[in-house]
């Protein structure tokens, strides 16, 4: 087959979605029909839209079509929209303590506040202080980090992890990620135009085996790995598993970005992959899920001889995230209070994941002790659409599969365990949870 047509066909069909033509949530024509118009044939038309599909950019069922996908973020993260709405879709961490905390701290710090250079513009990269602070954070998890200079800041994770993609990867290059993986990856590389590679996975992540067959095959430019308490499977990698996809990595001469913003949350510290490629690594942290999102202090460690390239794109697209904010949680760190909150938070997690599996005693779970989140498989003839259209029903929102596949569809939700704060109306969500996933006659089912 003519590689170059079916890439040509996909390129004006995405032009047709961008300039309006199809709309979100349209149907692209039948494949015969544009085979047709088109003067080609029913397969080519079908390759076109798998690299659609791939890219993130249409959704393929079969025997009912392709559709247009709009933006999906909003989709798989419901804003709470009412105090009574047992929302089970926001990982993030059980607010009403770290607030409490946060607030002092930030009373503290800018009590005394003399120092001009927070209010300027300061160092490209910020000040070398909150990169110390950022540095001591990811050491205290694991990472090897011989220098404070390594370290880069960023608005959060999702700001590092998209400043990577484009910096480190050219438009309609492959990207191997986890079959199942975080949707704001997905996001990132639908909009940068990155095609996506999905990898086997079993309980502990990303398979090596299947990484370097991926490599062999589709030559991607960099792998994203979530390698502790992984989004959204819970799967966390052991030393071993650490060690083999280092070893591919560096066989196959490719990046590694290693989002690990969830490490706290491991029973016992894990050695980053990025320990073991330091100059094939980007290292990823952050204290969305330990202190609060609201703070979007994200961290990267990286190559000794990538910094200047990759601080000159920091300062070319941001600048410098606020120094305001940074120093914040540079005095939590330095103080030892951010641990603690860190501490908590995976105490938390740990109940919440007790009343879990009190509640829903038969269903099929995936998660570790103490995950932000639970994988749920549904039983057999209930589609994820379905169970998810009867939770909200009954007003739980959950995050509906298919915004995590980069590969094929599993009949599965993902439940937050941290973003329903009363432990009571928690409880209530699960028993109602157990209740559709325990009534096979019920009426969403047929
Ligand atoms: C794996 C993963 N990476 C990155 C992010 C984004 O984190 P941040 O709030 O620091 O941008 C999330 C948020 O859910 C996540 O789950």
């Amino acid at each position: 087959m003519d590689k170059y047509k079916y890439t040509e066909i996909a390129a004006q069909i995405r032009a047709a979605i961008e300039s309006g033509d199809y709309p979100v949530g349209s149907k692209l024509p039948a494949h015969r029909a544009l085979a047709k118009k088109l003067q080609t044939t029913a397969v080519t038309v079908s390759k076109a839209y798998q690299l659609l599909a791939q890219q993130r950019v249409v959704e393929s069922f079969v025997g009912r079509g392709s559709y247009v996908l709009g933006e999906r973020l909003d989709k798989v993260i419901h804003a709470q929209h009412s105090v009574d709405e047992l929302n089970f879709s926001i990982l993030q961490p059980h607010l009403t303590q770290s607030v409490r905390l946060l607030s002092q701290q930030l009373v503290t710090s800018f009590s005394h506040f003399d120092d001009t250079r927070l209010f300027g513009y300061s160092e490209n990269s910020g000040l070398l202080e909150h990169r110390s602070a950022g540095a001591k954070w990811c050491q205290y998890y694991g990472l090897e980090v011989a220098d404070a200079q390594q370290i880069l800041l960023t608005n959060g994770a999702q700001n590092a992890l998209a400043s990577l993609i484009q910096l480190y990867s050219n438009e309609g290059d492959c990207i191997a990620v986890e079959a199942l993986t975080y949707p704001g990856i997905l996001a990132i590389c639908k909009h940068l135009r990155r095609t996506v590679v999905a990898v086997a996975m079993d309980e502990q992540g990303m398979l090596a085996e299947d990484l370097q067959a991926q490599c062999s095959k589709q030559k991607p430019a960099m792998v994203i790995v979530l390698p502790s308490q992984q989004n959204p499977t819970g799967a966390t990698m052991g030393e071993m598993r650490r060690q083999a996809i280092a070893k591919v990595i560096k066989k196959q001469d490719i990046w590694l970005l290693e989002d690990d913003i969830y490490a706290f949350l491991n029973d016992q510290k894990l050695g980053p992959i990025s320990n073991l490629i330091p100059s094939k690594s980007f290292y990823i942290s952050s204290l969305s899920k330990s202190i609060s999102p609201g703070l979007r202090c994200g961290y990267i460690k990286a190559p000794q001889e990538q910094l200047a390239k990759l601080a000159d794109f920091i300062r070319a697209t941001l600048w410098l995230p606020s120094p305001f904010v940074f120093e914040v949680a540079t005095n939590l760190i330095t103080a030892g209070q951010a641990f603690e909150m860190a501490a908590n938070q995976r105490e938390f997690a740990g109940r919440r994941q007790r009343l879990v599996t009190r509640h829903l005693p038969q269903a099929r779970i995936e998660r570790q002790r103490a995950s932000y989140s639970c994988w749920l498989h549904l039983p057999e003839g209930v589609t994820t659409q379905k169970f998810t259209c009867a939770a909200a029903e009954k007003n739980i929102i959950v995050s509906d599969a298919s915004y995590f596949n980069s590969a094929s569809a599993v009949n599965a939700v993902r439940l937050s365990v941290m973003s329903v704060a009363q432990e009571s109306l928690f409880i209530e969500g699960l028993k109602s949870i157990n209740q559709l996933i325990n009534s096979p006659t019920a009426s969403y089912l047929n």
